[in-house]
């Protein structure tokens, strides 16, 4: 699948990214989500090269951003303002106004003091902001403790027993209209049962809210549907039709009701692969390493969450296989991309793919060590 002798050409490390896969994971994503009505809206954080990113909103997809430059970024790849959701637990005013000067669809707002700003910002600009309350579910995920943000210890969102108060706050606020309420529970997200209990904990809540005369015309349910590190090739495409059915069978919306969503991961993460080049092959006495060109810099999931990508050797190879750890160049031991992976015999020169690197990894490379960001390139182009 990977056209090799045009990589023998290309400066290593590098992201590769297949196109035709993106086009038809995204097209799965929105058709599955089109037969509810649901709205999905991008997360540009898992991803946002600018190609990539003027194919979904070509395709009408909507962007969830987390920054002013994500924001800015969403508008220039062709996403309507309209269609942006801003999160954040700490947005900047600079950051804010951009928001507001654009008339992006919501702010989704996570403390008191932050709709206070909000509110302040859009009355000196004479505009009315719309606004989204991020609601801290208390959900367990059951992913990773880094990527888990649904529970009240983490510190995203509004927690349940501040719910009502604040709703009521941001009603009364002149330049601020409560148009949505935002969740999020985690990210890689492999069962569906916590997307039904965080229905279940939505319906309950909206219940809560209209006793306390709060209303919404739109909800929306974030991201975090998971992917499959393990077999990249026979799940290419995540399982969109059944997290879309989860949601449809559990939720309770109100007539007119809208459903958002904000997925990220299972968009990006299965076109994309991190290319490096094995540098040297150290075989000791208790292991066998493969020293490869591109580290933690270039795709730190490894380092920072124990996170497993496949490794594998797309040179044409000798049958023979052996078991090596698989490490990168930086002076940390946690530069590891994994250990005791069964490979073919590999050799200086050889090139390896690790895969399912399309989300959270070009975007999280780093220039640690004084390294180049790595490059990317696309099926379609090289
Ligand atoms: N919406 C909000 C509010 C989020 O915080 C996130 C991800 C998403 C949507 C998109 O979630 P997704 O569909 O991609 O799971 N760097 C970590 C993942 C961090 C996720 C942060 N929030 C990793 O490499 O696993």
């Amino acid at each position: 699948m990977f056209p090799i002798e045009k990589f023998r050409s290309l400066p290593t490390p590098f992201y590769f990214y297949d196109v035709a896969l993106f086009r038809r994971t995204a097209q799965a994503a929105l058709s599955e989500a089109q037969k509810y009505g649901y709205i999905i809206h991008y997360a540009l954080k898992a991803n946002a090269n600018e190609k990539l990113l003027h194919l979904l909103s070509g395709m009408g997809f909507g962007a969830d951003c987390v920054s002013g430059a994500e924001v800015q970024r969403a508008i220039d790849c062709g996403f309507s303002p309209k269609s942006i959701a801003f999160a954040g637990v700490g947005k900047r005013d600079d950051e804010i106004c951009l928001g507001i000067d654009h008339r992006i669809f919501s702010f989704n707002c996570e403390s008191e003091q932050e709709i206070e700003v909000i509110n302040e910002l859009a009355k000196a600009k004479g505009v009315v902001a719309q606004a989204a309350l991020r609601i801290n579910p208390n959900v367990d995920a059951h992913t990773h403790a880094h990527i888990t943000t649904g529970l009240d210890e983490n510190k995203f969102g509004i927690n349940l027993w501040q719910l009502l108060d604040v709703a009521k706050k941001v009603k009364q606020m002149s330049n601020l209209k409560l148009v949505c309420i935002h969740f999020h529970i985690g990210s890689q997200i492999t069962e569906f049962s916590p997307f039904a209990e965080l229905c279940a904990k939505v319906n309950e809540l909206q219940e809560q809210l209209e006793q306390a005369g709060v209303t919404v015309e739109h909800v929306n349910v974030g991201g975090g549907l998971g992917v499959d590190y393990e077999h990249p090739a026979e799940n290419s495409i995540p399982e969109f039709a059944a997290y879309f059915a989860t949601l449809n069978r559990h939720i309770k919306l109100r007539p007119g009701q809208k459903l958002h969503c904000e997925l990220g991961r299972s968009i990006a993460a299965q076109c994309g692969s991190l290319i490096t080049k094995c540098l040297y092959v150290k075989e000791l006495q208790k292991k066998n390493f493969v020293v490869v060109d591109a580290g933690m810099t270039d795709l730190i999931r490894p380092a920072l969450y124990g996170a497993y990508h496949k490794i594998e050797n797309i040179t044409p190879q000798h049958a023979a296989e052996k078991v090596y750890d698989v490490v990168g160049p930086i002076c940390e031991s946690s530069d590891t991309f994994d250990k005791d992976v069964t490979l073919p015999q590999t050799q200086r020169g050889d090139l390896m793919a690790i895969r399912t690197a399309g989300a959270y990894g070009e975007v999280m490379a780093s220039r640690y060590n004084l390294r180049q960001l790595p490059k990317a390139f696309f099926s379609d182009e090289v």
